[in-house]
């Protein structure tokens, strides 16, 4: 996994937009899978940003989003639905009908969560799955315990996720909706590149432990070390426990020095 370690959350947010923002110009139909929580918001920003002052072009893109929750509709306030059209959808020009988001209403889940996986695989696959990761070291909605292999699926919600998630419900655990619809731990390990972002102190053990753990379900984010093209992106509080910070901003800052000798 390459480990990038910046400042501050702000350098985060513009190091992971310059990733899909170079991803993009390279390939204008970018296939990119997103994802929800106050995590990516700067980056989305940042994007938004790119769209309106250099012209960076969204009417190619696809994307296909990690999770909803079920039981309140789309257009619900906190539904992930508003959240994306919210952040990102409504400020760049990407076709509404290029974005793909778990339906939360939908009937008969299973063909659901199976004609989402059809959609990626018919999109030509994820190029680059942006992802959060939860205190518990969860990703999507695949909370410990997730198997490692799993799909597209409906996944009952941990009483500390939905504690986490509370504040976008008013603040009450018990509006909190107590199941979603998530992308599975092998659908996200089948993009061919992932970004992992965490920003904050509240992130630091989960990061330590899906970076330089044992790859185990109890944290499904550590499975991302099985990934041929994770780079994680961090703040130094996010970072602070991890045990090789020296090595991985040297590693990083040769990278930069060898892109910078080759022009
Ligand atoms: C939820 C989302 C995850 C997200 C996590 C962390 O559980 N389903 O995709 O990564 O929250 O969110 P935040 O970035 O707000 O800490």
């Amino acid at each position: 996994m390459e480990i990038i370690i910046q400042p501050t959350y702000a350098g985060l947010t513009e190091v992971a937009a310059e990733i899909i923002r170079d991803a993009l110009l390279k390939k204008p139909s970018l296939v990119l899978g997103l994802a929800t929580g106050s995590t990516p918001i700067g980056v989305y920003e940042a994007l938004v940003q790119m769209h309106q002052t250099e012209g960076l072009d969204f009417s190619g893109v696809t994307t296909f989003n990690l999770d909803e929750y079920v039981g309140i509709p789309s257009d619900h306030s906190y539904s992930y639905h508003t959240f994306m059209e919210t952040h990102l959808f409504n400020l760049i020009n990407i076709p509404s009908e290029n974005c793909h988001i778990p339906q939360s209403t939908a009937v008969g889940h299973a063909e659901f969560c199976e004609r989402y996986e059809a959609a990626i695989v018919a999109a030509g696959g994820i190029d680059i799955q942006v992802l959060g990761i939860g205190k518990d070291g969860h990703i999507g909605f695949n909370e410990p315990s997730s198997s490692l292999g799993s799909r597209t699926r409906i996944k009952t919600l941990t009483r500390r996720t939905r504690e986490a998630n509370a504040p976008h419900f008013g603040g009450t655990v018990d509006a909190v909706p107590k199941m979603a619809i998530t992308m599975g731990v092998g659908t996200i390990m089948e993009a061919k590149q992932c970004l992992l972002l965490a920003g904050g102190e509240s992130k630091a053990e989960a990061i330590a432990n899906a970076a330089e753990g044992p790859i185990t379900a109890e944290v499904p984010a550590s499975v991302l070390q099985m990934h041929p093209q994770t780079v994680a992106v961090l703040d130094e509080a996010a970072a602070s426990q991890l045990k090789r910070i020296d090595y991985y901003k040297e590693v990083y800052a040769n990278k930069l020095e060898l892109l910078a000798q080759e022009g």
